[in-house]
């Protein structure tokens, strides 16, 4: 298995492996960037199918925590960890012990928090084992998704206002892909909205439910991507955006969730040149990311402030959008400036900081 030559490695400062026995914990955790602060980002336990696919992954998924941090103006780097497993068979109390061990073996380099496959109660456990744990169920900010989900609704009329120049979601056909922790609370908004709903989930029941809860239409999970809408909104797992759905995509916006929803950055290029306005993933769904950060805030958790902070993220696609226009790049190409103009400022800020600490040391040495 290739971990420099991997073609999802990005200059990572730090990849760990973990194994604890008693337990049958195996995780990675990867650390992308951390000028900007302590990396922060949740615990992702999947079945992967290799170690290789995991380890692609929880690169993916670190590297996009540091432009998210950075787009939502976070003093945070990013990071992620992997369990490699099954949560349905293999979640347990000793499981998610040993994952606040390893987190709490890099001494505050990392903080973890809930992501696909795991909730608030694991954290819980983990936080037995470390300080380095976010968004407990108790003492902590609880589940991030209601809050990742309002701010992939506010997202969502950013780009309706900027494709359509307003932001009445009245009547616009929304397709919804995934209705777990952060869809299914967004298809019950969106319906609130007004909006008419097309619904899929791998799990067919589930998606079934929720449709006819909020009055929606469901088709199968590979049926999702061609309907036919105003915007589609990818909620399940990354890559959904490849040559093969990009074929089949009959949306004027791509607006949702997912973590990585482009396969490579030339399927986003494609989106611009099919004219899909595409919400950059990474900056629209952040609510959760801010969420959890504001436990680390003088004062603690503050949900109001955390809500103040995710209605920027309006601001931001806005901000992106009106360049991509105005510059004829794609937005994720504009976002990915933009939070690399941020951290190479930051570091220069560092550089010059500790360029102005060495004469003063030498100072202080020969005085
Ligand atoms: P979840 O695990 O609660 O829900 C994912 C849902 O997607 C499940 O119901 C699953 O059955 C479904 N699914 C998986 N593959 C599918 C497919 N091919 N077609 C249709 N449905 C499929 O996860 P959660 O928390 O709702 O997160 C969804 C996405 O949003 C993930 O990519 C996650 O990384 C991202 N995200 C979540 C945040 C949060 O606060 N939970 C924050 C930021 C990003």
């Amino acid at each position: 298995m290739d971990v420099f030559s991997s073609p999802a490695f990005d200059d990572h400062e730090q990849v760990l492996f973990f194994y604890d026995r008693p337990s049958g914990l195996r995780a990675i955790i990867a650390l992308h960037d951390t000028t900007l602060g302590p990396a922060v980002g949740g615990c992702r336990f999947w079945p992967y199918a290799d170690d290789a696919e995991a380890l692609s992954d929880v690169l993916r998924l670190a590297k996009s925590m540091t432009y998210k941090a950075a787009m939502a103006d976070l003093p945070f780097g990013g990071g992620k960890a992997v369990i490699i497993g099954d949560p349905k068979v293999a979640r347990s109390e000793a499981l998610f012990r040993a994952l606040g061990r390893a987190v709490h073996s890099m001494a505050g380099a990392y903080y973890t928090g809930e992501d696909v496959g795991t909730c608030p109660a694991d954290m819980d456990w983990a936080g037995t084992e470390t300080p380095y744990v976010l968004g407990r169920s108790q003492g902590g900010s609880g589940d991030p998704s209601p809050v990742t989900a309002h701010g992939v609704l506010l997202g969502i009329k950013a780009a309706v206002r900027h494709r359509f120049g307003h932001d009445d979601l009245q009547g616009l056909r929304v397709a919804v892909q995934g209705l777990g922790n952060v869809g299914g609370k967004l298809a019950v908004a969106l319906a609130q909205e007004g909006a008419q709903i097309v619904v899929a989930d791998l799990d067919a029941e589930r998606a079934a439910r929720i449709a006819e809860q909020i009055g929606a239409r469901h088709v199968g999970s590979d049926e999702i991507v061609a309907v036919d809408a105003e915007i589609f909104a990818p909620c399940a797992l990354g890559g959904v955006i490849d040559d093969a759905t990009l074929t089949r995509l009959s949306c004027d916006i791509v607006a949702g969730a997912a973590n990585n929803q482009l396969r490579e950055p030339r399927h986003g290029a494609a989106l611009h040149a099919r004219g899909i306005l595409y919400a950059p993933d990474y900056v629209i769904n952040a609510g959760g990311l801010i969420n959890i950060a504001q436990e680390l805030r003088p004062g603690g958790y503050d949900r109001d402030r955390a809500l103040a902070h995710v209605a920027t993220i309006e601001a931001t696609l806005t901000e992106i959008f009106e360049r991509s226009e105005q510059e004829g790049l794609a937005t994720h190409q504009i976002a990915d400036e933009v939070a690399l103009e941020r951290i190479a400022a930051s570091r220069q800020q560092c550089e010059a900081f500790s360029g102005d600490l060495e004469p003063a040391r030498a100072r202080a040495m020969v005085g």
